[in-house]
């Protein structure tokens, strides 16, 4: 489905090093869909990191996307009773928040906001970025991996030789992961290079 039809959520979590990396991402997947709302993870709202103020770095995502931010709980809570989208994205998705959704957690802004958007049997698109993915984490997203309703944006060792067990994201996919996962189908090859 072309993305321009599409209201989507966007779940930013604290994954800052790739945050800092996708924000040209982030714009064209604001100019190219209908609606981008972003929903930030309470580490984003609130963490001053060596990449930027917590402000900074929301204010330029509400900026972007033309839509104030998700910022609590309660706010996530409505997306699914309300159809506020037609996906949802977490990206970047820490390990963090990739866990709790393999284990049903809801205690965060983002993981609240995934519960409540595939109560409607909704896409869910992760961009997942984390050091352990094929360490601690690699259950996790086996577990995702075989959930309904999820896809993921196609994953890369980033750096194999000084972090064996990292896993990102292609930004450049993000676009086209959506569009495949409006149609019900993941993007392959999941793998990339
Ligand atoms: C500078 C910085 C960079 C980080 N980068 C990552 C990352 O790329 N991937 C990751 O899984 N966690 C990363 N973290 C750790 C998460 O921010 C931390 O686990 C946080 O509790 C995640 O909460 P959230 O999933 O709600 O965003 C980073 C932390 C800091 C301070």
């Amino acid at each position: 489905m072309e993305i321009s039809n599409l209201k989507i959520g966007l779940a930013v979590t604290g994954s800052f090093c790739t945050l800092s990396t996708i924000l040209d991402y982030i714009r064209e997947l604001s100019q190219n869909a209908a609606d981008v709302v972003p929903i930030f993870a309470e580490s984003v709202a609130n963490m001053d990191t060596r990449f930027s103020p917590a402000d900074e770095i929301t204010q330029l995502i509400e900026k972007i996307t033309g839509n104030t931010g998700i910022k609590n709980i309660q706010q996530a809570e409505r997306i699914g009773p309300d159809k506020m989208f037609d996906i949802l994205a977490v990206i970047p998705c820490t390990g963090n928040t990739l866990a709790k959704i393999a284990l049903g957690i809801t205690d965060t802004v983002v993981t609240m906001a995934v519960k409540s958007h595939l109560r409607n049997s909704r896409p869910v698109v992760i961009g997942a970025s984390s050091n352990d993915l094929l360490g601690a984490n690699a259950k996790n997203l086996g577990t995702l991996l075989n959930f309904k309703n999820i896809y993921f944006v196609p994953l890369f060792q980033d750096d194999a030789l000084n972090k064996e067990k990292s896993l990102s994201f292609k930004p450049e996919l993000i676009c086209k992961t959506i569009s495949k996962a409006a149609d019900g189908k993941q993007l392959q090859p999941l793998l990339a290079r």
